[in-house]
């Protein structure tokens, strides 16, 4: 049987909201003696998907991928996959499958004997069997070192074993925690890729648990961010990068320059901002529906600032410091601009030609500055 086929990969009830449901999680909390771990929490997730739940130490993102496979109970909330709910089932009448992070490999067992264990106790023929397991050996090509034992095989080649075996039954939903935290750094990017080629060929549904924002925003279709117990956001990297809708948001993803500040007018198609880290009022080119005097935060990623000798040419959104240090980053450099105020502003710099930062150094004194659309207000 294809691989496609044994996930369901083709939604043959051609159900438009079967698959944008596939995975269900309803008001799903989780208390361990009286501690929120996990406050009520929904989400929809497609077939396919390749979903991250990130967020710090701590903030529930483990348990509510044990809940997702049994090995946690939910204290209240559902859970339905594919249409089925699975709150009463154990682990193991569960169609899904869990990755743990150490991999649990059988070590005196070989890499085809591993992945064929859970096909074996199903009682599949010896035949079927056979043939799954050099399916899901071509899958994550392996098929070279399928007589060797796990002790035999490098962290990476390790890992997609245990990929493998994951998926040999054909699972509708494949759960990772932390799938790179046994992989050292280089191996770990290239992992990642190499993981989202095979899941995304497996056509398995997939929530992945981590807490390395570049390793969601590499992996995943959609991230849900994690606080305290709490979904905060729920969108595609690209959104939660570019439009995070609270602090907590746009400092969690990437470096971000943020300033509290006070809305001056707010306009239909403009608001004006004070803040006392700068000189100028802050420019957005849209209105928020808020009001004079209101607190908010404004954020604007060092990417979008521009770092000039020569003041620029517009009224808002700039400022005039000093270089205090320049990080050296190869594709780009980040220059940390003192303020009047004491605001230390990140500005990068791409090094698109050697020695092409206009001769800026250290101690200079230089402009920072920023387009009218290059940033975020934030009211939360
Ligand atoms: N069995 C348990 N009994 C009591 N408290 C628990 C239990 N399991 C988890 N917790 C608590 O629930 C909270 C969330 O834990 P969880 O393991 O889900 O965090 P996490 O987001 O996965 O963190 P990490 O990134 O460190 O793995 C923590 O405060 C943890 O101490
Ligand atoms: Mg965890």
């Amino acid at each position: 049987m294809a691989i496609e086929q044994l996930n369901g990969a083709k939604n043959t009830a051609g159900n438009a909201k079967a698959v944008e449901d596939y995975l269900r999680i309803v008001d799903v909390r989780k208390e361990f003696d009286g501690f929120v771990a996990v406050e009520d929490t929904d989400l929809s997730i497609r077939k396919g998907e390749i979903f991250a739940l990130l967020g710090g130490s701590g903030c529930g993102k483990s348990t509510l991928l044990r809940c997702l496979g049994g090995f946690e109970k939910p204290t209240s909330g559902k859970i339905y996959l594919d249409g089925q709910i699975m709150n009463d089932l154990p682990p193991y009448e569960r169609p899904i499958n869990m990755m743990f992070q150490s991999y649990a490999l059988f070590p005196h067992m070989t890499v085809e004997q591993n992945i064929a264990f859970g096909l074996k106790q199903d009682g599949l023929s010896k035949d079927a069997i056979k043939k799954r397991v050099d399916e899901m050996l071509a899958l994550v090509q392996l098929g070279k070192l399928a007589k060797r034992k796990p002790h035999q095989l490098s962290g990476g080649q390790q890992q997609r074993v245990a990929l493998a075996r994951s998926l040999a039954k054909g699972p509708k939903l494949l759960l990772l925690d932390e799938p790179m935290g046994a992989l050292d750094k280089k191996l770990r990017s290239q992992m990642q890729l190499e993981l989202v080629n095979i899941i995304e060929t497996s056509g398995v549904t997939c929530v992945m648990v981590t807490h390395d924002q570049e390793e969601a925003m590499t992996m995943a279709t959609r991230i849900a961010l994690m606080d305290s117990g709490r979904i905060r956001q729920v969108g595609t990297p690209d959104e939660i990068y570019e439009s995070p809708t609270s602090r907590f948001a746009a400092e969690f993803i990437g470096s971000v320059n943020m300033f509290q500040g006070k809305v001056d007018e707010d306009m239909a198609d403009y608001v004006t901002i004070l803040s006392p880290s700068l000189d100028t009022a802050i420019y957005v080119g849209h209105g928020i529906s808020g009001y004079e005097g209101q607190e908010v935060s404004f954020g604007v990623r060092p990417e979008k600032v521009s770092i000039s000798k020569e003041e620029p040419d517009q009224r808002y959104n700039k400022a005039r410091g000093k270089i205090e240090d320049i990080a050296y980053f190869g594709s780009h450099s980040v220059f940390h601009v003192r303020l009047p105020s004491g605001y230390k502003f990140m500005a990068n710099f791409a090094n698109q030609q050697r020695w092409a930062s206009e001769g800026m150094t250290w101690g200079d004194e230089v402009w920072v500055s920023w387009g009218d659309n290059e940033g975020v207000v934030l009211t939360s």
